[in-house]
């Protein structure tokens, strides 16, 4: 559906564009398409928003947090747009999907809302605004599982995301992404291999699929085929060097595909996958679908197949009934893990999922010092693991000059490990061995050596 009101008059030819971001990797990935589709369009990308002609935001709808910092960003714009009326103001992705026409309403001067699958029309869709007027509304389910991508604009040359299949039919309790992602559909294999192959073409060494619930890839493609037939057609292209997917979810999590990984050179030896608890009882309200000794086998499994294989995971404290009991039970499975690293986010409740009919009876002090807690026991627990790695040389793929020190390189290790080292810029590109002398809960540092 794409509906149209209100002239704005413009015939100027507006051709830069300021694009924000908010939420996950498929958010940023998501941005990045766009911006390449723009910049074929013939914008230019600027860094500010008074010097754009286009401001667009791609939006978050996981928290109610990220959503009141967009609408923040929206109201700000105003005095802005009374000033330069011609000035195209967007919203884009889940909170565009979610909340469509009620934007308008709460934002009148936002020009265009376009959903979570319409984004490759984009400069279509500033055009139309152009030609005939504001409120521009496209939140339809088109299918974009196949968007042209400009392989030479991304971040970093050596580095890349590959969306391999959108939307999630879980309907994990608490999660608004079934509603705003839609649907899952993957991408076939021959488009994923096309356009990873374009990619290493252009200097890629290092893919990260990405899926909001990658281990039901294939679902729905004809053949049956699964996460792990993609992974092994990727493991045979010559050029690149690295793979890694994510999110993970326990459930959906084969132990067929931990054996696949375990054979496969160029998958590297790190999971992301959300326990979300600890608890059973409120793993089941939440309708994960797994038990805590599910999680925990499944982990021993992969551990014992893939030696040093280090894992991620997402925690929710305060979920509706959480006790001190359930509390400290998701407390025990950190421990016990000592996962790599953890997301831990308070449970907000979201308008239209099942859990927004239980009471959200945590109360916001229980919620963060809860947050606290895990936060800091997991830092703890990151500092220790890092250290074991003092000494040792680790692989790692030299991304580019370091954020905090830009006369020395960072890049990951296999296991996803954050390292800065010494080093000169010839190497950015390529797999170094570093020698690992002082380590941090988020970074390693180290020395090139042999
Ligand atoms: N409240 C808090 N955290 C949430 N997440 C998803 N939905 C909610 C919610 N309603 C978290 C989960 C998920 C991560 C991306 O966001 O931990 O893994
Ligand atoms: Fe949300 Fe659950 Fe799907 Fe993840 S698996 S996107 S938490 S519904």
């Amino acid at each position: 559906m794409i509906t149209t009101s209100h002239n704005l008059n413009n015939d100027t030819l507006c051709k830069t564009v300021f694009f924000e971001t908010f939420g996950c990797q498929m958010n940023k990935l998501d941005a990045e398409l766009s911006l390449g589709l723009l910049q074929e369009d013939g914008y230019k990308i600027v860094d500010a928003v008074d010097e754009a002609d286009v401001i667009l935001f791609n939006t978050c709808s996981v928290r109610q947090h990220a959503e009141d910092k967009v609408y923040s960003h929206l109201g700000a714009l105003k005095t802005l747009k009374k000033k330069r009326p011609e000035v195209i103001v967007g919203v884009l992705g889940c909170m565009a999907q979610k909340d469509g026409e009620a934007i308008f309403k709460r934002m009148p001067h936002v020009d265009l809302v376009c959903g979570t699958r319409m984004f490759s029309r984009l400069p279509e869709l500033i055009l139309n605004i152009r030609n005939h007027g504001s409120h521009v509304l496209a939140i339809d389910e088109d299918h974009i599982v196949n968007v042209k991508r400009a392989v030479a604009y991304r971040p970093n040359r050596y580095q890349a995301f590959v969306t391999v299949m959108r939307g999630c039919d879980n309907y994990c309790s608490y999660c608004i992404v079934p509603y705003v992602r839609g649907r899952e559909i993957s991408r076939t294999i021959a488009d994923v291999k096309e356009e990873v192959q374009s990619l290493v073409s252009n200097g890629c060494k290092e893919i990260t699929l990405l899926g909001q619930n990658i281990n039901s890839y294939g679902k729905g493609l004809p053949g049956g085929v699964t996460l792990g037939d993609l992974l092994s057609e990727l493991d045979d292209l010559a050029g690149l060097e690295r793979i890694r997917f994510v999110t993970s979810h326990p459930a959906d999590m084969s132990r067929d595909l931990i054996r696949t990984i375990s054979r496969l050179g160029k998958v590297c030896e790190h999971l992301h996958m959300p326990a979300q608890s600890g608890s059973d009882q409120i793993l089941a309200r939440m309708r994960r679908g797994y038990s805590v000794s599910y999680y925990r086998d499944l982990i021993s499994y992969a551990r014992e197949l893939i030696p040093h294989i280090m894992v991620a995971s997402d925690f929710i404290v305060g979920f509706p009934g959480e006790t001190d009991a359930d509390f400290q039970e998701t407390v025990r499975l950190m421990e016990e893990i000592r996962f790599q690293n953890c997301f831990i986010f308070k449970y907000s409740p979201r308008t239209g999922t099942k859990a927004a009919g239980l009471k959200d009876d945590v109360s916001d002090e229980i919620k963060r010092a809860r947050n606290m807690k895990l936060l800091e026991l997991q830092k703890g627990i990151s500092l220790e693991e890092n250290k074991k790695l003092i000494g040792r040389v680790v692989q790692v793929l030299a991304e580019g000059a370091s954020k905090s020190d830009t006369n020395k390189l960072s890049g990951r290790t296999r296991q996803n490990h954050i390292v800065v080292f010494n080093g000169s810029l010839d190497f950015v590109g390529r797999l170094v061995n570093v020698l690992i002398h002082e380590a941090t809960d988020l970074t390693l540092f180290g020395t090139l050596t042999r």
